[in-house]
């Protein structure tokens, strides 16, 4: 059969044994388990370097689920390093332009910035400098919202194209380790109701939040303290089009955002052992009709009550899994199988794409000529962990600092809250620099400690001054707990960051 092949180049015979080895023999250079957001991202980047690569997915039907639904622009911007913008085309996507913040009724437009754009600060001097002389207005960074299915199987649509990709619907059950020594050579799985093995020199897991295999690799657990609980309403009347809504009040977040033309996708956030969702007060139904109904904006509360009627509920977990370094010989963890945060930002898929950028860069071809040459791949994969902390560590303590924030429940986060929503009404930087955070922009985490604590202060003041002159020394004393209370919700995710 190869003899067939005898006439053509060389190279074009080297392509077709690389393509039979994969295809016949299970083998290649990488093995990716999970044709999900990071899986497919990874595979694409890979095999665009000329890496032999096999993509295990457990259902290649469209994934039909409430998650990954809003790409920030530093998402939208990676995934066009990837060479995969044009999987955000034809799915009938959303531009976004930005957030609309609502808190108890009061809202406050909170646009993505107009300069930050990644580089140095005097390279935004410069670049403004110049825009202005050339009379343009710089184009604001956009992000993009769609049904999640629809992307990933355009994502997927572009794995199967690369020539150097094979994709194989299969799933996972093992990994298949060598006894001598512990390397891991590739992983067992189920084809077809068969069992099956395939083989690479660098296994990568990217099987999602439910990680079956992250547990042989670390002892921690992910935390989850609440849920997401998803609705699709139908032509709702959003106050703000092309703006993710946050709606905040006396119980925890809600999310709105267009999904498509016609759907809007609501996430409410339920934290555990909510009495008004306890089954005895009506379940989550009950607290969806009689909480969080009235809470929204009078204009969505129509489209919100038909989605209730109509739809099944459906549930996430809403997860803190903070990084690690991939030690082990042959493996690498990575999307939510190695690190998670809440997804009130929306930053998951921001995280995965530029881990796959930063991943693709440091084991090119150029850099580890070899993947099976597993101590300089262990020495790339420390300097990933630290080097995607840059844009992932603002991302991971944004997301859950926030959360702490809008989900407010004593008096002193409330006062955090109540100050970060007024800090946004000043306008400026004070919602440039959050946002351009949240969007995947501005890669300092720096800026984030900076507006964190900018927050608190303003905070404090506002607490003390909204005191007449008797409620004065209370106040004064009160706000060291404010201040201590914004300290116990960041330190400890800051902390998690600096370890390896
Ligand atoms: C409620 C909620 C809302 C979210 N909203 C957003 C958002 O708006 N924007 C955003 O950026 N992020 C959001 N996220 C986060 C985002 O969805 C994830 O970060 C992202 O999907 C992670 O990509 P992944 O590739 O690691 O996992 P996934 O995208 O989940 O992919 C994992 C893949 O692995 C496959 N798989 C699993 N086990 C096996 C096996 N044994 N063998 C073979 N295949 C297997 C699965 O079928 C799946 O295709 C949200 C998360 C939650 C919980
Ligand atoms: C596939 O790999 C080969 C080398 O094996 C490389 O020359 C080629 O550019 C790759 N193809 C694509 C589409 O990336």
């Amino acid at each position: 059969m190869v003899g067939h092949y005898n006439h053509i180049l060389p190279v074009r015979r080297l392509q077709h044994k690389i393509e039979q080895a994969r295809r016949l023999h299970h083998e290649a250079d990488v093995v990716i388990v999970g044709a999900g957001i990071l899986g497919c991202a990874v595979a694409v980047a890979l095999g665009n370097q000329g890496r032999s690569v096999i993509l295990l997915e457990k259902s290649l039907r469209e994934p039909d689920r409430i998650v990954g639904e809003l790409l920030q622009p530093g998402g939208v911007a990676a995934l066009e390093r990837l060479g995969l913008r044009e999987c955000l085309e034809e799915i009938d996507a959303v531009k976004v332009y930005g957030y609309d913040v609502i808190y108890y009724g009061d809202e406050v437009r909170i646009p993505y910035p107009a300069n930050a754009v990644e580089g140095g600060e005097e390279e935004l001097a410069e670049k403004s400098r110049t825009d202005e002389m050339r009379g343009t207005k710089r184009k604001r960074p956009e992000g993009r919202s769609f049904h999640h299915g629809r992307f990933i199987q355009r994502l997927r649509q572009k794995a199967m194209q690369n020539p150097n990709v094979t994709v194989v619907e299969a799933a996972a059950t093992e990994l298949v380790r060598c006894s001598y020594t512990g390397k891991i050579l590739g992983v067992e799985a189920t084809v077809q109701s068969q069992p099956d093995s395939f083989f690479g020199d660098l296994t990568i897991i990217a099987d999602g939040y439910a990680s079956k295999f992250r547990k042989d690799f670390r002892p921690d657990l992910p935390v989850a303290k609440s849920k997401f609980w998803g609705l699709e309403l139908i032509d709702a009347h959003l106050p703000m089009p092309n703006h993710g809504h946050v709606i905040l009040g006396d119980g925890a977040p809600v999310l709105l955002y267009q999904i498509g033309t016609h759907e809007t996708r609501a996430l409410v956030d339920i934290p555990e052992n909510l009495p008004s969702a306890s089954l005895a007060a009506g379940g989550v139904k009950g607290h969806l009709r009689h909480v969080v109904l009235p809470s929204l904006p009078a204009q969505v509360q129509p489209s919100f009550a038909a989605a209730l009627d109509r739809d099944r509920l459906r549930s996430m977990p809403n997860s803190w899994l903070p990084p690690t370094t991939n030690k082990t010989p042959g493996l690498i963890l990575l999307g939510d199988a190695m690190n998670m945060r809440h997804p009130l930002t929306g930053g998951g898929m921001t995280v995965a794409f530029n881990d796959a950028v930063l991943l693709s860069e440091l084991l090119s071809p150029s850099a580890v000529p070899s993947l099976n040459d597993t101590a300089v791949v262990i020495t790339q994969m420390r300097t990933f962990h630290w080097r995607r902390k840059g844009l992932t560590s603002v991302i991971n303590i944004l997301a859950q600092a926030l959360y702490s924030l809008f989900a407010a429940n004593d008096a002193q986060l409330k006062a955090l809250q109540m100050g970060c929503f007024r800090y946004f009404k000043l306008g400026g930087n004070c919602i440039d620099g959050p946002v351009g955070l949240l969007a995947g922009i501005i890669r300092k985490p720096f800026v984030l400690f900076y507006h964190f604590f900018a927050v608190a202060l303003y905070a404090i003041w506002i607490y003390i001054t909204a005191a007449g002159l008797a409620g004065l020394p209370v106040r004064l004393v009160g706000s060291v707990g404010v201040f201590w209370k914004a300290c116990v919700v960041i330190f400890p995710y800051i902390y998690s960051e600096l370890q390896s």
